[in-house]
């Protein structure tokens, strides 16, 4: 399970309650992995996290065009990549269901990225906002 550390907090109040729902509907997907749930039930909640990623990513993006971020162009790269790689998992869970492999590439690759990206790139877009007294 992953928590929400200091360390991933970005000062913006918007972004930090969205990455809270964003580490729980993670947490709900490592919990479905960990009890071997159906695959119905392993795909609502893959979705359910998916959905939650892309409205999140646009309502970040959202932030950096209205503050005028200079590194928006590279950020929104990186969430639009994410979104690929997320949108592919997706589709191979659907033909193959659970596997070693789909385990370890949601562990290893997804949420460590996010993880990642939260620390990163993330708090040093909170710190560029809150600079510019919004
Ligand atoms: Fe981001």
């Amino acid at each position: 399970m992953i928590s929400l550390t200091k360390d991933m907090e970005t000062g913006v109040e918007k972004i930090d309650l969205q990455h809270k729902e964003l580490i729980n509907r993670i947490n709900s997907l490592v919990a479905i992995g960990e009890r071997a749930a159906s695959k119905e039930e392993t795909q609502k909640t893959i979705d359910y996290l998916g959905e939650y990623v892309v409205k999140h990513f646009s309502d970040e993006e959202e932030l950096q065009v209205k503050s005028k971020y200079p590194k928006y162009p590279e950020h929104k790269k990186l969430h639009t990549s994410f979104i690929d790689d997320y949108t592919k998992l997706q589709k191979e869970f659907a033909e193959n269901g659970n596997s070693m492999d789909f385990t370890m590439k949601l562990n290893n690759s997804l949420i460590v990225w996010i993880v990642k990206h939260i620390k990163g790139n993330d708090t040093e877009f909170g710190r560029y906002y809150k600079a510019q007294g919004l």
